[in-house]
C-alpha cells in the first residue's frame, strides 16, 4: 500500500458533534482535542513523516467571542498538557514526534508564545520521526503574502521563484501534502495549505472530527492507495 509522506487534516465538525448531543459547542472542541492523540499515534506508527492539523483559521476570529475565548483557553491547556506528557515521558505516543505551530503567531500574547516555543524546543531534536504541525491563526493566503513580503525584503528588485516562495512557507521542511482529509462531509479547503496542495489528493470523511478514529484514518489511507496520481502526465 502506498502511504502519503505528509497528510493535512481539516478537523471539522466539532460544533455539530456537540449540537447533536445537546451540549455547548466548546464541548465539541474539547472532544476534538482528545481525538487528536490517537491520530498522531497512528500516523507515527505507520511511519508517516508529516501531519498538519488545522486547528484555527485566520477567519475563525469572526466566531462569537465566547467560542473564540473557549478555543484559546483550550489551546493553552492542550499545550501545557502536551508539555507535561512529553517531558515526563509518560506517553509513548509522542516518542520521536516533533511538534511545530504554524500560522501567524505574532498576534498571540507573550505568555502563549512562550508556551508554544517551549513545547517546540522540547521536541525539536526529534527530526527522524513524525513532524506534527498544528495550524493556529493559519491562513493559506496570509502565508503566501508573508512569504512574498519576506522575499522582497531580503532581495529587493529580484523576481520571486516557486522554489524561493516554498522555502518561506510555514511548512518548510515538510514535503507538500500527498493527502488532505476533511471531516464532517465538507468538501472545501477553507484557506488551508493553498500553495502546498496543488497536487494533493482530497478525501472527505462523513464523520465529525471528535469521532474520527485511527480506523477512519485507515479507510482514508486505503482510498488514497487506490488513487492514480499523474501530476499532469499520462497514467503510467
Ligand atoms: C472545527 O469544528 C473546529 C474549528 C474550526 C475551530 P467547527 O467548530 O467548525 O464545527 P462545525 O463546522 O461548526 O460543526
Ligand atoms: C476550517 O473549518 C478551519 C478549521 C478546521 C480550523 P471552518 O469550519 O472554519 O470552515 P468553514 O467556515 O466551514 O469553511
Ligand atoms: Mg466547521
Amino acid at each position: 500500500m502506498s502511504l502519503p509522506l505528509h497528510i493535512g487534516f481539516i478537523m471539522d465538525g466539532n460544533g455539530r458533534w456537540a449540537q447533536k448531543r445537546g451540549v455547548p459547542r466548546k464541548m465539541g472542541h474539547e472532544a476534538g482535542a482528545k481525538a487528536l492523540e490517537k491520530i498522531i499515534d497512528r500516523c507515527r506508527t505507520l511511519g508517516i513523516k508529516c501531519a498538519t492539523f488545522y486547528a484555527f483559521s485566520t477567519e475563525n476570529w469572526s466566531r462569537p467571542k465566547e467560542e473564540v475565548d473557549a478555543l484559546m483557553s483550550l489551546f493553552d491547556r492542550y499545550i501545557n498538557e502536551l508539555h507535561r506528557k512529553i517531558s515526563s515521558g509518560e506517553a509513548d505516543v509522542y516518542k520521536d514526534v516533533r511538534i511545530r505551530f504554524i500560522g501567524d503567531l505574532s498576534v498571540f500574547s507573550e505568555e502563549r508564545l512562550e508556551r508554544i516555543l517551549a513545547l517546540e524546543k522540547l521536541t525539536d531534536r526529534q527530526t527522524d520521526g513524525l513532524c506534527v504541525n498544528i495550524a493556529i491563526n493559519y491562513g493559506g493566503r496570509n502565508e503566501i503574502v508573508s512569504a512574498v513580503n519576506r522575499f522582497i525584503q531580503e532581495n529587493p528588485g529580484v523576481p520571486i521563484t516557486e522554489k524561493e516562495l516554498s522555502l518561506r512557507l510555514y511548512t518548510d521542511g515538510c514535503p507538500d501534502p500527498d493527502l488532505i482529509i476533511r471531516t464532517a462531509g465538507e468538501m472545501r479547503l477553507s484557506n488551508f495549505l493553498l500553495w502546498q496542495s496543488a497536487y494533493s489528493e482530497y478525501y472527505s470523511s462523513s464523520v465529525y472530527w471528535p469521532d474520527f478514529t485511527p480506523k477512519e484514518l485507515d479507510v482514508a489511507l486505503d482510498a488514497f492507495s487506490q488513487r492514480t496520481r499523474k501530476f499532469g502526465n499520462v497514467a503510467k
